[in-house]
């Protein structure tokens, strides 16, 4: 069956015997906006998809590179709205992680902090969390602007798209003597200029991470002024809240004022209630969050597990039911095992533990799954992985998100259709972040796109193997070039940075 919206070249030729680079023939294409299902050919050239339709036979053997969908749903490639990969896209450009699962573009910048601009007087080791960055407790650091940092990246691609935040923990530590107190004005006035800086050079918008230490101390008004250009000059403003257990409420009214006054998308990062006591409370933070779209712009994302996971502490860990350690830099002999049962072994005060283990990574079980499940079933939730590459026994979600909720969520729980559960993932994202010509399949848009079995596609990484390759996931292609096939990558790296409409 043809589609309405098929493509410009009607014929289904290749237009002046030009043939394509690539086509993806046979596939059932779910496009990202949330349309039903549609059966069509795909063909590529220059980066871009230049036909939607029924290809002739003459111009399919003509293809340059010919990829068999048929019983397959082809999608636009996922793309992952919160990651911490800033570091590891130029120390693993291969991204596996990632690519296995369907990704196509990845956000970076999160919760706060970005890996540019340099923190001119930061502190040995890195104090967390901007040690989620820099595994190696120092090295890391080394883009003296957020240009610099774009630079490197385009010089030395990844095989998927970078869209990139500026985090205000990093210009905090980038600008300020000391961490636990608010800017003065002439900090402000610093952070402001390097906030101006990072947007001129190609950063898509801003985060802050007011939950952790070193920005706990700044008040809205300092995130407000710091981020003023962006009244200017746009872009999206991302929050991991300074509270998302008891105080949530206060903390998601904190963060949409923070977006009203700059005038600018503001977005609940990985929202969630944490927290026993806070159980069953997304049933009212989501009612609240959808009376709020009425008078300003807010989105939000989730990823769908009901633990967390960030640097090891003992406030966090008292909160949780259960704690895995994920990675421990002077300890990797304890990745993946379970923090109770090392205090056991070391005959030691939890906190002489966790002093020894760190800087740590761990996984938090203090969420309920009905909350995980109503916050994604929300209408306008992005996925996005938060995934944490690092350690050896990283949190599931850095390889398993996106084919979790295809597979768990939407396929076997029937939590929305599979049309929904791309949206999701795609045409939802790209919208909200601004990105032209990404997250739908459609002639004239770029050709990142993932080729994946409905029936099959399913995470395969669990808590105690992490870091399995999902299960489903055919083809990858990002800006019309093949980064993975056959259960593993092709080596292409046609990444691009990606930067706003
Ligand atoms: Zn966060
Ligand atoms: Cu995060």
């Amino acid at each position: 069956m043809s589609h309405p919206a098929a493509g410009s070249d009607t014929t289904g030729r290749a237009d002046q015997g030009v043939p394509f680079d690539l086509l993806v023939r046979h596939g059932t294409v779910i496009d990202g906006t949330r349309s039903p299902r549609f059966d069509a050919d795909l063909g590529v050239r220059d980066a871009r998809i230049v036909f939607v339709g029924s290809v002739d036979e003459a111009s399919a053997q003509a293809a340059r590179t010919c990829i068999e969908a048929r019983g397959r749903i082809v999608a636009p490639g996922f793309i992952d709205c919160h990651t911490h990969d800033d570091t590891a896209l130029l120390t693993d450009p291969q991204m596996t992680p990632k690519v296995s699962q369907g990704v196509t573009t990845v956000v970076t910048g999160n919760c706060g902090i970005s890996i540019a601009p340099v923190p001119r007087g930061l502190p040995k080791p890195t104090p967390a969390p901007l040690d989620l960055l820099d595994a190696s407790g120092g090295g890391a650091f080394i883009y003296r602007s957020f240009a610099a940092y774009l630079d490197a990246l385009r010089a030395s691609p990844a095989a998927i798209n970078t869209a990139a935040l500026v985090g205000h923990t990093t210009l905090r530590a980038a600008t300020m003597s000391a961490l636990d107190r608010p800017a003065n004005a002439q900090e402000i006035a610093e952070m402001r200029e390097l906030l101006e800086q990072s947007m001129a050079a190609g950063a898509i918008g801003a985060s802050s991470g007011l939950f952790y230490e070193p920005a706990a101390a700044a008040p809205a008004e300092e995130v407000i002024a710091v981020f003023e250009p962006m009244r200017r000059l746009g872009g999206i403003y991302c929050a991991h809240m300074r509270d998302e257990g008891e105080h949530i409420v206060e903390s998601i009214d904190e963060t949409l004022r923070i977006g009203r006054e700059l005038g600018v998308t503001a977005l609940i990062s990985h929202h969630k209630v944490a927290g026993m006591a806070n159980f069953g409370r997304s049933a009212e933070t989501l009612p609240l969050i959808a009376q709020r779209m009425l008078e300003q712009r807010v989105c939000l994302d989730c990823y769908p597990y009901a633990a967390s996971s960030t640097m090891l502490s003992e406030s966090r860990a008292v909160m949780a039911s259960k704690v895995l350690i994920a990675s421990s830099y002077p300890h990797p002999e304890y990745d993946g095992r379970d923090l109770d049962e090392v205090i056991a072994e070391m005959g030691l005060p939890r906190a002489q533990v966790i002093e020894k283990l760190l800087p740590a990574s761990a996984i938090y079980f203090a969420m309920h799954e009905d909350d995980v499940r109503r916050i994604l079933a929300f209408p306008d939730t992005m996925i996005g992985s938060d995934g944490i590459p690092l350690g050896g026994n990283p949190h599931p979600r850095l390889w398993g998100t996106f084919p979790r909720v295809l597979g768990l969520y939407s396929r076997e729980l029937g939590l929305f259709p599979l049309e929904t559960a791309v949206y999701k993932m795609t045409g939802l994202t790209a919208r909200n972040f601004g990105l032209a010509d990404r997250g739908e399949l459609r002639v004239g848009a770029f050709a990142d796109i993932t080729v994946f079995d409905a029936a099959t596609v399913r995470d395969a990484a669990d808590f105690q193997h992490s870091t399995q390759k999902a299960r489903g996931i055919d083809a990858v292609i990002v800006n019309g070039a093949l980064v993975w096939q056959d259960g593993q990558g092709t080596g292409a790296r046609p990444g691009r940075v990606l930067t706003r409409a």
